[in-house]
């Protein structure tokens, strides 16, 4: 049996101690933001926060997971939508939005570290890929969700 709190609730689940969480969140809890692209850790699709942190979760497993808080595109906003969340949609990010809930997470995060980052800085931090191509707009919402969690209206 593996416990964690997901977006805020408790939730005890029992499977393999070695199933990605990936596949826990999406199969066994039916939480579908995070998504399945290469399932080796390059594509950032399926990233959520552990206890606040970006991983990649196909490659975590669930085991890890007990006893933190897990948090996915669907509870990032706690009810509401979240500043990047917001950014995204006035800057009409998403193409197909495949890879949008893992670049949503993993921006959520860098801000968090980085309140104000530079492009670079994005661009480093943000590993994610986009078969799209969405890149730029990307930049220009992290910039964007920055300005609002700086307190922009
Ligand atoms: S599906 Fe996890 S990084 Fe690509
Ligand atoms: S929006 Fe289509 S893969 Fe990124």
């Amino acid at each position: 049996m593996i416990a964690f709190v997901l977006n805020g609730e408790r939730r005890e689940i029992d499977v393999p101690a070695d199933k990605p969480l990936l596949w826990v969140l999406r199969e066994d809890l039916a939480v579908l933001g995070p998504k399945f692209g290469c399932g080796v850790a390059a594509c950032g699709a399926c990233t959520v926060h552990v206890d606040g942190k970006p991983v990649r979760s196909c490659s975590f497993r669930a085991a890890a997971a007990a006893g933190k808080q897990v948090v996915t595109v669907e509870g990032l906003g706690e009810g509401r939508l979240h500043a990047v969340q917001r950014a995204w949609i006035e800057q009409q990010v998403p193409q197909c939005g495949y890879c949008q809930p893992g670049f949503i997470m993993a921006a959520a995060a860098l801000l968090k570290d980085k309140p104000r980052p530079t492009d670079a800085e994005i661009d480093d931090a943000l590993t994610n890929i986009c078969r799209c191509g969405t890149y730029s707009a990307i930049r220009r919402a992290v910039h964007r969700a920055a300005a609002i969690l700086g307190g922009a209206s």
